[in-house]
């Protein structure tokens, strides 16, 4: 040590003091646990209002019917779904058809999902049943069920197999909730797998679905166009914000013991921000509760809150940013600044059909009017302008 240079030596110090000062970070949030979460599915304490929605979704739940809810993304449909199954303490299973990659890869998760509310010891006579034996293993990491299928062979079988076990495990007063996340991704998957899955549907008896979807002229597509085999399945229930006086309560009261003199103005100030996006509004609420903690000093916590943000996901934005073409360019600019898009620039066809692709995307929202669905985004664009 004696002999290494002073450089190295004020590196390796200030290393040193880098690394405790990551620790005591890390260690400062971790003993006061942040009171907002944003990113999974969201209960208990974290979960606020959607009364109705969650009493209309287990009267369904309850009914021979079935239900297709849509919003945009991360608008809380897990979330409301997930509280509404576990009030009616009845079974289910979710797969996410975003991450189903072909036909027999969504047979092999809907069993796998199966053996998670029952047992294989139960159910192993009717796995007999299957004309095409699956392979399941034990995965000693998580202590689940994997499941696969031999490759090559008749998908549909399959799946005739899995929702037969799933309808046949159960009765008419057990009835079990299946629920698929961003359904409209069926279209993708397989070009008859619509039409295969309402012919599997319209025989059973002891299943309710639940059809989640974020991308809402999709959705509709399939509930809503007399060609659709989906045509008019379940009743269509949109999932709006959360409502604003309810969920600034819920702010204000969280923020409360960091900010006891201004925690109603900051819950304002962060929905107004985000304008009562539910996931955006939790984001920012939790990186203003560590600011307080972190830079206790700050006074303007929440303006190095949205900093944090939005250069924290600088990068992602850049690419972003990068794969529009000049039309997006120029639209989501104009959203930024709130200006009206008519202005002759492009004709009014190729901009609505810009903002309609834009929003299929995810990256513009329709509540009452277009908006940029993310606000740290919208305030990156702006910073560049
Ligand atoms: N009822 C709620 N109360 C509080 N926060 C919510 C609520 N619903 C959603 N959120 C926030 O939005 C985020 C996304 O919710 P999620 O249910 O995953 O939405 P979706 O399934 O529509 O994408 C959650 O992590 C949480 O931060
Ligand atoms: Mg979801």
């Amino acid at each position: 040590m004696l002999n290494q240079p002073k450089s190295l030596r004020v590196w390796a110090d200030f290393s040193t003091f880098a690394n405790d000062y990551e620790k005591s970070r890390n260690e400062k949030i971790r003993n006061m646990e942040n009171p907002f979460k944003f990113g999974t599915i969201v209960e208990a304490e974290y979960f606020t209002d959607r009364i109705e929605e969650v009493a209309y979704i287990r009267h369904f739940v309850e009914s021979a019917n079935h239900l297709v809810l849509i919003s945009p993304r991360r608008f809380g449909k897990s979330s409301v779904v997930a509280k509404a199954i576990k009030q009616s303490n009845r079974k289910s299973i979710t797969v996410n058809l975003q991450q189903v990659t072909s036909v027999a890869d969504l047979s092999a998760k809907l069993l796998r999902e199966f053996f998670r509310v029952h047992p294989m010891e139960r159910i192993r006579h009717l796995i007999s049943h299957f004309r095409i034996i699956p392979t399941v293993t034990t995965n000693p990491l998580t202590g689940f069920m994997d499941v696969s299928f031999q490759p090559g062979v008749d998908a549909s079988i399959l799946l005739e197999d899995v929702m037969e076990l799933i309808e046949n495990a159960h009765t008419q007063n057990d009835r079990i909730i299946i629920v698929f996340d961003e359904f409209q991704e069926i279209l993708d998957l397989d070009p008859r797998l619509d039409k295969k899955l309402r012919a599997i549907m319209q025989k059973q008896e002891h299943i309710n679905y639940i059809l989640l979807g974020s991308q809402e002229s999709m959705m509709t597509d399939i509930f809503e166009k007399k060609k659709s085999p989906f045509y008019h399945v379940g009743e269509l229930m949109r999932l709006g914000k959360l409502p604003r006086e309810d969920f600034h309560r819920y702010i204000s009261e969280r923020l409360k013991t960091r900010f006891a003199n201004r925690c109603d103005e900051l819950a304002d100030s962060i929905l107004d921000y985000t304008s009562c996006h539910p996931y955006y509004s939790q984001q920012l609420a939790a990186n203003l509760w560590n600011i307080s903690i972190l830079q206790p000093e700050k006074e303007d916590a929440l303006e190095a809150a949205i900093d944090h943000i939005v250069i924290s996901h600088g990068l992602d934005y850049e690419r972003l940013w990068m794969n529009f073409n000049r039309t997006n360019k120029w639209i989501m600019q104009g959203l930024t600044r709130n200006n009206a898009l008519q202005t002759g620039e492009y004709p009014t066809s190729t901009i609505y059909s810009a903002l309609k692709r834009l929003q299929k995307n995810g990256y513009v929202i329709y509540t009452d009017h277009y908006e940029i669905e993310d606000p740290f985004f919208k305030e990156w664009i702006l910073r560049g302008i």
